[in-house]
């Protein structure tokens, strides 16, 4: 098996923040009926800034973090549904906003919530055709730009930002993965819609059956975990950190509890940024690389779900 190194990590949040008090006096709500069911108290929400902009500040982080010549940057890849346009994409516009040199391929790639995950393991295998290069991957979302604030059943749960790694192959490393899709051709569980025809345009708000969501995410991360686990020939305990898409506190609880997932194998930040879709895993992999959480060679599960339906299991070490 080979696998990545992640030589630095950086992510980025909007100043502003959005507490349930405020939402209630916007929306038919509450603190009360929030924070039980979701673990939401705040989101960061970007006022001007897009999706391009949170992802240049987070990569630069990385970049800086990392200690690496912008020169030997081989791949850009930013995992969102929320870029600014539909072309140019957000990693062309990094590449020119980082001045990144012309020799990078630079693509936008779009799983959801699971879109970071897909995108490491994009990233591992593009690294090992090219193991001289480097990799900056970004999950970056503004999908409060893209919420009905009169849709209480949506406007609370999502916040804006961004996280950024870079990685290098590592021919005697490990990294494997557990990746799965399952069409929802009528896009009945959770959507945004895409390009306007002629005569038809819905607006460009997030639509979700929540309850169908919840039941989907309570259950596939848990294949694909399973998947991982078999596949390794290891146990949940032999990990020493699990980091889940951060959509709901109670979809989290009840993972554990199934696989015996311990407290101190958890890290969680959903209280503070709610679900940023994208970018919630690198961002909490900024913040306990900064916290000094990760040791080198300590095993670790990042666990996706989300639109799509899309869901995986990638399993590294740091
Ligand atoms: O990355 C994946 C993204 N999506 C998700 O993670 C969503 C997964 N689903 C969920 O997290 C939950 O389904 C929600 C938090 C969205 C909703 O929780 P729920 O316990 O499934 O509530 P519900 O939709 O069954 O609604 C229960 C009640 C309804 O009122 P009635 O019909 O019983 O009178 C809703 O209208 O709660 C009401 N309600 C609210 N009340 C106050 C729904 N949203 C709110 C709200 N504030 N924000």
């Amino acid at each position: 098996m080979s696998g990545i190194d992640i030589l630095g990590t950086g992510c980025y949040v909007p100043e502003y923040t959005l507490s349930n008090d405020e939402l209630s006096t916007m929306v038919d709500t509450s603190d009360e009926w929030i924070y039980p069911r979701t673990g939401i108290k705040n989101r960061h929400i970007s006022k001007t800034e897009n999706t391009s902009e949170l992802a240049r500040i987070a990569a630069e982080r990385a970049i800086a973090d990392s200690g690496v010549s912008k020169e030997d940057i081989g791949f850009i890849i930013v995992a969102t549904c929320s870029a600014d346009h539909i072309m140019p994409s957000v990693s062309c516009m990094l590449q020119k906003l980082l001045d990144l040199p012309e020799h990078v391929m630079a693509f936008d790639m779009n799983a959801a919530c699971t879109g970071f995950v897909y995108a490491m393991s994009i990233a591992n295998a593009m690294l090992a055709t090219r193991p001289d290069r480097l990799a900056l991957v970004i999950g970056a979302e503004v999908f409060s730009k893209m919420l009905d604030y009169t849709d209480r059943s949506t406007c609370i749960l999502f916040g804006d930002g961004a996280g950024a790694v870079v990685a290098r192959h590592n021919p005697r490393g490990a990294l494997q993965e557990a990746i799965f899709s399952r069409g929802d051709a009528d896009a009945s569980h959770i959507y945004i819609p895409g390009v306007p025809f002629a005569g038809r345009q819905e607006p460009p708000y997030c639509k979700m059956s929540g309850q169908d969501v919840f039941k989907f995410a309570v259950e596939a991360p848990i294949q694909s975990m399973k998947q991982i686990l078999a596949d390794l020939d290891c146990t949940i305990a032999d990990m020493d950190y699990v980091l889940f898409h951060q959509a709901n506190a109670r979809i989290i609880a009840s993972i554990c509890k199934r696989l015996k997932i311990k407290d101190a194998q958890l890290y969680c930040n959903i209280e503070e940024y709610g679900n940023t879709s994208a970018a919630s895993i690198p961002i909490m992999l900024d913040e306990m690389n900064r916290k000094g959480l990760l040791k080198k060679g300590h095993k670790l599960l990042l666990v996706g779900f989300g639109a799509g339906l899309t869901w995986g299991t990638l399993y590294m070490e740091w």
